[in-house]
């Protein structure tokens, strides 16, 4: 079960060119993505609805599309304007579209009620157009259900043994407990979470090394703060402070890093990521941002590895019950709970419109 109610990313803004037939799947449904000659988006259900061939195997036509089969033509509200041969369209020739939104580079879609498409409900992902930041964008594609790649993120105690060598290096991160608080948009409702995470005296990371030149081998303070907003969108800051000089700035890292869960079925997720760093590393040692992307990728792997390993084992074993770590598991816990309350208000509403 999914909560439809919300805006999902389905694509960079880069991966969606002038001419481009893009077509990802959200919450199983197959997705046309083209952008309209003024650069705007839409987003069209990517199958005909004469023969279900999916449109993205047809051709553009200004902003309109035409199937590749027997030539029906869509315009970018999905709409039939022509087929070949015939003087009337009839109106029930049309496909499902979708509300679509740009921001920060990324492409959403809404995958509830049109009429209930809410901007508010977006995540704020500024580090990823902002000049003072730098990144590469990541994507990966995993084959688990994207509820257990969350139970990662709102996890952090795993960056001591997964990624005791590109991340975490120290197993001070576990032993440390995080604080977690409702995270509530203006209007009242919950969206999320806000976890945070102070670990003290430790090494710096190994994976700072890679792109702050000269970092002594001190003791730090280490913070990861971050926001989880439903469906599964991290929004971090995080970095560390030499203990014994915590304004020196010069030896002071920062990061504001972004990664989003979009589930393409039940079993399969799309992984967005980017991780920031400040324009002036990037200005010391322009090679930054391409040693960040590479450490994250490979450390992104690691969980890879780890969760779909996880998720074969809960497979394999379905009668073995999982037990409750609490200074593990409690924002994992916090945040399946949020998700099956947005999930039951939805089947609820649509019982009762449905009396
Ligand atoms: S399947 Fe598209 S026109 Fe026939
Ligand atoms: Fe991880």
């Amino acid at each position: 079960m999914f909560i439809r109610n919300l805006w999902y990313v389905i694509a960079w803004s880069h991966e969606v060119g002038a001419d481009a037939l893009f077509t990802r799947t959200v919450l199983s449904e197959p997705i046309l993505l083209m952008r309209k000659q003024d650069g705007s988006l839409s987003a069209l259900q990517d199958r005909c609805c004469h023969r279900l061939l999916p449109l993205s195997r047809g051709a553009r036509e200004g902003d309109a599309v035409r199937c590749g089969y027997h030539g029906l033509k869509f315009d970018c509200g999905g709409q039939c304007v022509e087929v070949p041969g015939m003087e009337r369209v009839p109106s029930y020739l049309k496909i499902k579209s979708y509300p679509v939104v740009e921001k920060n580079r990324w492409i959403f879609v809404w995958m509830g009620d049109p009429e209930r498409a809410d901007e508010a409900l977006l995540p704020d992902n500024f580090a990823n157009d902002d000049p003072q930041w730098c990144n590469k964008p990541g994507y990966m594609h995993y084959e688990v259900p994207y509820l257990l790649i969350c139970d990662n993120l709102l996890d952090f105690s795993h960056l001591s043994y997964v990624h005791a060598n590109t991340l975490g290096g120290s197993p001070e991160i576990a032993r440390s407990r995080q604080k977690i608080d409702r995270l509530l948009i203006p209007d009242g409702r919950q969206v999320g979470l806000k976890v945070s995470r102070r670990v003290s005296d430790v090494p710096p990371s190994p994976y700072w090394k890679s792109f702050r030149v000269g970092l002594r081998d001190e003791m730090y303070e280490r913070w990861f703060d971050y926001d989880f907003v439903l469906p599964g969108t991290l929004l971090m800051d995080s970095g560390g402070r030499p203990i014994a000089a915590p304004d020196d700035e010069a030896r002071t890292v920062r990061l504001l890093s972004c990664q989003t869960l979009t589930p393409e079925t039940e079993t399969s997720t799309h992984y967005f990521f980017q991780q920031s760093c400040q324009s002036a590393d990037f200005e010391r040692a322009p090679e930054t941002v391409d040693h960040m992307y590479a450490t994250l990728v490979r450390a992104f792997h690691e969980d890879q590895d780890t969760i779909t390993a996880q998720y074969r084992a809960l497979q394999a074993t379905p009668g073995m019950k999982m037990h409750a770590v609490p200074p593990f598991d409690g924002a994992l816990g916090h945040f399946r709970g949020l998700v099956e309350q947005w999930v039951a208000a939805e089947s609820s509403a649509s019982f009762s419109q449905g009396q």
